[in-house]
């Protein structure tokens, strides 16, 4: 495992590159309304703080988030030495990379702002429809779970819940006299791979600057103190682990069929490649070839013709890309 995440994590940025529908990489995708919590969540696994949190829109971008093994010290010098003796101890660290940081601006711009919910509606949808993509829900204990816009669209694309994880954020916010315990039981709506409770900082302990270490001693505080029953199966040091194991597993029941499908695009890419002739020695005299026949080419085309200049097909080959 400690050398697969890296090769997943090499896979992924390629496909980012390339044009990520071309395969379906396993992964973890965070689905939430707006404020429901995932950036807080995020951060609590990561263990430090790197995003913005607060009321309204703030992250604004798909994030791409990788998980990197980062020995401690003392082991990092062992296998200096040539030891090779890591062992993977859950999510030590994540690499953070924004996918497109200006994609979700990009959005904003193209479409009338009454597509923008659609829009970002489709987006999710194509991240979470992939069949080897993990869907971590996320939504806020203060609002009625069957009106969860994170469950309705996790339902859409994985019906059986087979690879659907439930965070229930904001326990601490709910109204005096009530509690999520049957919510967390499961018994108002089941979650398959587990339905799991957490406290993140509020934007009072943000304003504050509580740490995070200090946020998960409370959280477990407030955890043994309302959900005893429960404390061991919720927080987000269990959900840490959780998802932790549950990645494992995926990659590892994901990587038969994956590496048939990338020995099949290699084999794909690779006729498309002999397909345009012998490699060739000089680029330059090449390419002037190639410019030169065009041109006369061009000229003769259109000479005679009624000079229709096909702008379009010049620019068909262009890509916006983000
Ligand atoms: P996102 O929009 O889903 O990324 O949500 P954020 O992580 O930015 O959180 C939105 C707001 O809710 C922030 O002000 C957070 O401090 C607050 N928040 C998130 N989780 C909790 C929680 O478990 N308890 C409390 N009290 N506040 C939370
Ligand atoms: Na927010
Ligand atoms: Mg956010």
């Amino acid at each position: 495992m400690e050398t697969l995440i890296p090769i997943i994590n090499r896979l992924q940025e390629v496909f980012l590159t390339l044009g990520a529908e071309i395969i379906q990489l396993p992964q973890i995708v965070v689905v939430g309304s707006q404020s429901s919590g995932k950036s807080s969540v995020l951060e609590s696994l990561v263990g430090r703080d790197f995003l913005p949190r607060g009321s309204g829109i703030v992250t604004r971008r798909p994030l791409v988030l990788q998980l990197v093994n980062v020995p401690p010290l003392e082991e990092r010098r062992k296998q200096d030495n040539g030891n090779k003796c890591l062992s993977f101890k859950g999510l030590s660290y994540l690499a953070v990379r924004n996918c497109s940081p200006n994609c979700f601006i990009h959005l904003l711009n193209l479409c009338h702002p009454e597509d923008i919910e659609t829009q970002v509606q489709e987006m999710i949808l194509s991240y979470i429809s992939n069949p080897n993509s993990l869907i971590l829900c996320v939504s806020p204990a203060n609002s009625d779970l069957a009106t969860s816009d994170a469950l309705k669209l996790a339902r859409e694309v994985d019906p059986d819940g087979r690879r659907t994880l439930l965070v229930v954020s904001k326990l601490d916010l709910m109204d005096a006299g009530t509690d999520a315990l049957e919510v967390l039981l499961g018994r108002v709506i089941p979650v398959r791979l587990g339905i799991i409770g957490v406290v993140n900082r509020s934007q009072h302990d943000l304003n504050t600057q509580k740490s995070l270490d200090d946020s998960c001693k409370d959280e477990q505080v407030f955890l043994q103190r309302h959900y005893p029953s429960l404390a061991s199966r919720c927080g987000s040091r269990y959900l840490a682990r959780t998802l932790s194991r549950l990645l494992m597993h995926h990659i590892r029941d994901c990587l038969p069929e994956l590496k048939t499908r990338v020995t099949v695009l290699t084999a794909q890419y690779q006729s498309r490649l002999n397909s345009y002739g012998q490699p060739v020695e000089d680029h330059s005299a090449t390419l002037l070839q190639i410019v030169t026949k065009f041109a006369t080419d061009y000229c003769n085309t259109i000479e005679g013709t009624a000079r229709h200049i096909q702008t379009s097909e010049l620019c068909g080959g262009a890509r916006i890309c983000y």
